[in-house]
């Protein structure tokens, strides 16, 4: 039985850590590109039926999970899993990901989040005073580049990563109570906060910041595309896949984290309300205002043809920045620092809840101290950083309605059993074999007609085999360009070889722990 006897504080501090667990940069920076990618209004309706019929219930799902496993000492997937279905030995190294899915994805995550720390203190510090839309954009390009500076070393982001990854370790360090619980309860408040003031300003910012000659700056142009209906997509597989894969990571469910947070919340705690009302704050916070800022603000100064054509992720850097500049040098500073702030408050209650599983685990089967389990966690992150269904259905509902302030409705059984691992099948397949542009009905006429099947690029079969930039190579002729796009490869290659270590170093750490449990039993 695992030493580690943490548990939350309290019911405000539990969902509030377990909120910011899912609102993330995901809902400022990948949701509405998502929406704008797949079609604004044409998006909203796939999202919200895989929000009810698989986000929901697969929280439910985790939550349960976590908290029958702590009921055993266990506060990460490989032993809730294995202490779900004993017989099965194997499930604890499928619960492998549990661990390194979280070690691997807070990786690129606190370096995202570092940029988003770095642009607090420029904003502040008025770097982007006077600077033109272009200037602003080649900022963030020399930030991260490693091209083009001699040493090849961006100086400014790697300490800023590190600083990032610093402050995590530390609050992590200083346990649930003392370290996540006090980062939720400031970080989430603030970040609603800062959220509703620019929100509230892209509202209503309507045509008053059109250049002359504009004639689709209008900040409400960006919202109803956003908003109207358009429900002839509806039929478009790309579009359900997109809105899948949002649900999947903005609710941060398939990763482990919510089974180690639940793990600590005491056995006869309430879980259906409690994931339900972790699980509309992000809806909250994503629907409405990831929504209300980045796109109308864009659209009402650059226009809504602008916004279509180029929104993209980096926009956060590139380009709000110029538009805060739009306001003047004092409102620029302070709305640059909400942004970027509340950013980085979604950002770290984020990566926090992504360390914890490997803390746990550490903790649970090595009987490490809370600081060393954080540490390593800080340095493994760091290192990969530079280059449910086997819960018998009666019992998982049981273990979902026990302690309950609310009733799951009977419907959800149905959904659970049938709907939701139908849905998760077909997305699964779907993501490997994702055809060129998402468009399944070209493909499967190709595949008919004999010419194959051709996959897209964001496929995760043409990933594994660097379909994009091997196109690319084959497309360029200058030597250059060529030698930068196979540097780009080796990176891509070196990250790979190093993650699949990091899964093998974890799944022999599992095996350790089985060995030294069963060392133990014969005592
Ligand atoms: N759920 C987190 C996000 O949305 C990972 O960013």
């Amino acid at each position: 039985m695992s030493a580690n006897k943490e548990s939350w504080g309290s019911r405000v501090g539990l969902i509030l850590a377990m909120a910011g667990n899912a609102v993330g940069l995901g809902n400022f920076l990948r949701f509405p590109m998502q929406a704008i990618q797949n079609g604004g209004g044409a998006f909203i309706i796939p999202y919200l039926v895989c929000f009810l019929l698989m986000g929901i219930p697969l929280l439910w799902i985790e939550w349960a999970m976590g908290r029958f496993g702590g009921r055993f000492g266990h506060h990460s997937t490989p032993f809730i899993v294995q202490e779900m279905d004993k017989k099965r030995k194997y499930w604890k190294y499928i619960g492998t990901f549990g661990i390194f899915t979280n070690i691997a994805v807070a990786a690129y995550y606190c370096y995202i989040e570092s940029w988003t720390l770095s642009y607090v203190f420029h904003s502040l510090f008025g770097t982007f005073d006077g600077k033109s839309q272009s200037q602003v954009a080649q900022f963030f390009t020399d930030y991260t580049d490693i091209y083009t500076s001699t040493t090849g070393i961006p100086y400014e982001a790697v300490v800023f990563y590190l600083i990032c990854v610093l402050l995590n370790t530390y609050i992590l360090s200083r346990g649930l109570q003392g370290g996540v619980e006090v980062a939720s309860k400031i970080g989430m408040p603030l970040l609603i906060v800062f959220g509703v003031i620019l929100a509230i300003r892209g509202v209503t910012l309507g045509t008053s910041g059109a250049p002359e000659g504009c004639t689709d700056c209008d900040s409400f142009l960006g919202m109803n595309y956003l908003w109207e209906p358009q429900f002839d997509s509806l039929t478009n597989p790309k579009v359900w896949l997109a809105a899948a894969g949002q649900i999947f990571f903005t609710l941060s469910v398939g990763m482990g984290t919510i089974h180690c947070y639940a793990s600590y919340v005491r056995s006869k705690d309430d879980v259906a309300l409690n994931a339900m009302s972790a699980g509309w704050m992000n809806g909250f916070v994503e629907i409405v205002l990831g929504a209300s800022i980045v796109i109308p603000i864009a659209a009402g100064y650059l226009g809504l043809g602008w916004v279509k054509e180029k929104a993209g992720f980096a926009m956060a850097f590139q380009t709000m920045p110029y538009l805060f500049e739009q306001w003047g040098t004092f409102f620029s500073a302070i709305a640059g620092m909400m942004w970027f702030g509340l950013l980085f408050f979604a950002g770290i209650t984020s990566s926090l809840a992504m360390g914890t599983p490997w803390m746990g685990f550490m903790q649970d089967e090595f009987g490490w101290k809370r600081e060393k389990a954080a540490w390593s966690f800080g340095l493994f992150t760091t290192v990969l950083g530079l280059p449910s269904w086997i819960f018998g259905l009666d019992k998982g509902w049981h273990e979902i309605n026990m302690g309950a302030d609310i009733k799951v409705p009977e419907f959800y059984r149905f959904v659970i059993k049938y709907v939701t691992p139908l849905l998760l099948l077909v997305v699964f397949i779907a993501t490997i074999f994702n055809p060129q542009g998402g468009d399944w009905g070209a493909a499967i006429s190709g595949l008919f007609s004999g010419q194959g099947w051709s996959l897209d690029n964001g496929s995760i079969i043409a990933q594994i085999m660097n379909k994009g930039l091997v196109e690319q190579i084959a497309a360029t002729t200058d030597p250059a360009e060529i030698a930068k796009l196979e540097k780009n490869m080796f990176f891509v290659n070196l990250g790979r070889i190093l993650l699949l270590a990091a899964f093998i170093f974890i799944a022999v750490i599992i095996y350790t722990a089985k060995k030294r449990r069963e060392s133990t039993d014969n005592l």
